[in-house]
C-alpha cells in the first residue's frame, strides 16, 4: 500500500501542518506496517504556473504533441502518475488568505489532466480517475473558522479542495482542520491541536480497518 505525502507549508522546522501529518504518518505505519511513503514538497519545489504554452500543450492530443509540448508537459504527467499510483493521499496545508497556498493551487493546476486524472465517459461526462484513492486534507489556520465561531462564513479552502479533486475522482476526502492556531490564546491554541490529533488518529483507524476488509475480501475472492 502506497500513500503519497504532500506538504505545502512556506514554514519549515516551525510548521503546524507539517508536523500533524508528521504525527499522522507515524500513527498509520503503527496500523499499516510495510506502507510505502512517496513524498513531495510543494513550498520547497513549487510547480509550475500554467502558462500559454502548457494549455496550448494540455489540450492537444498525447499522440499529436510536438516533442517541445511533450517537454512542457512532462514533469506535470508525472505529477499525474505519481497521483494515480498512490492508493492514500495525504494533503497538508495551511490557510492563507482564506484559501490554498498557491503551491498548492499550482500542484492542482498539473494534476487536473485531461487523458489522466479526468476522461469523458461513454455518457459524455467527466469521469474522475482518482475513485480509488482515499484521501486527507489536513489543514491548519490561524483563525477558528468552526460554525458559531469568530471567522465562520470565511472558508473557501475546504470548498475549493473538495470541488477540484472531486472533479478527478475523490468522492469522499476526509478534513481534518486545526484551528484556531494563532489568533487565540495558548489553551485554546493547545485545545486545537489535541482535537487535531484525536481527529487524525479516528482517520487512521478507519483507513486501517478498510484496508483489513479489503484484504479480507481478496483472499476469500
Ligand atoms: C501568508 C499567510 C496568510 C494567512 N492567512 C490566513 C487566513 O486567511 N486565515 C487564517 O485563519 N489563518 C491565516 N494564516 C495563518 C496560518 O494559516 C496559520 O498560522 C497556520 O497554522 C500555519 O500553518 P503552518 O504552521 O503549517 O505553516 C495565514 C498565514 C500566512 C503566513
Amino acid at each position: 500500500m502506497k500513500l503519497l505525502h504532500v506538504d505545502a507549508s512556506a514554514k519549515g522546522e516551525y510548521s503546524n501542518s507539517r508536523a500533524l501529518s508528521r504525527h499522522f504518518i507515524s500513527l498509520l505505519q503503527m496500523r499499516l506496517p510495510g506502507l510505502e511513503i512517496d513524498y513531495l514538497d510543494v513550498a520547497n519545489n513549487p510547480p509550475p504556473h500554467v502558462t500559454e504554452a502548457f494549455a496550448a500543450a494540455i489540450y492537444t492530443p498525447a499522440a499529436e504533441r510536438t516533442p517541445q509540448m511533450k517537454e512542457t508537459v512532462a514533469y506535470s504527467d508525472a505529477l499525474c502518475r505519481q497521483l494515480l499510483q498512490a492508493d492514500l493521499l495525504l494533503f497538508a496545508m495551511p490557510m492563507y488568505n482564506w484559501s490554498m497556498p498557491s503551491t498548492f493551487k499550482a500542484y492542482i493546476d498539473n494534476i487536473t489532466r485531461f487523458g489522466l486524472t479526468y476522461v469523458y465517459g461513454a455518457d459524455g461526462n467527466v469521469a474522475g480517475q482518482l475513485t480509488r484513492q482515499k484521501a486527507l486534507f489536513l489543514t491548519t489556520r490561524g483563525g477558528d473558522l468552526r460554525p458559531g465561531a469568530k471567522y465562520d462564513g470565511m472558508d473557501a479552502l475546504t470548498p475549493a479542495l473538495r470541488a477540484a479533486f472531486g472533479f478527478i475522482g475523490v468522492a469522499s476526502p476526509y478534513f481534518v482542520d486545526a484551528q484556531p492556531l494563532q489568533f487565540a490564546d495558548q489553551q485554546a491554541r493547545e485545545e486545537a491541536l489535541q482535537r487535531a490529533r484525536r481527529e487524525l488518529e479516528a482517520v487512521a483507524d478507519e483507513w486501517a480497518a478498510a484496508s483489513a476488509a479489503q484484504r479480507t475480501q481478496a483472499v476469500s475472492v
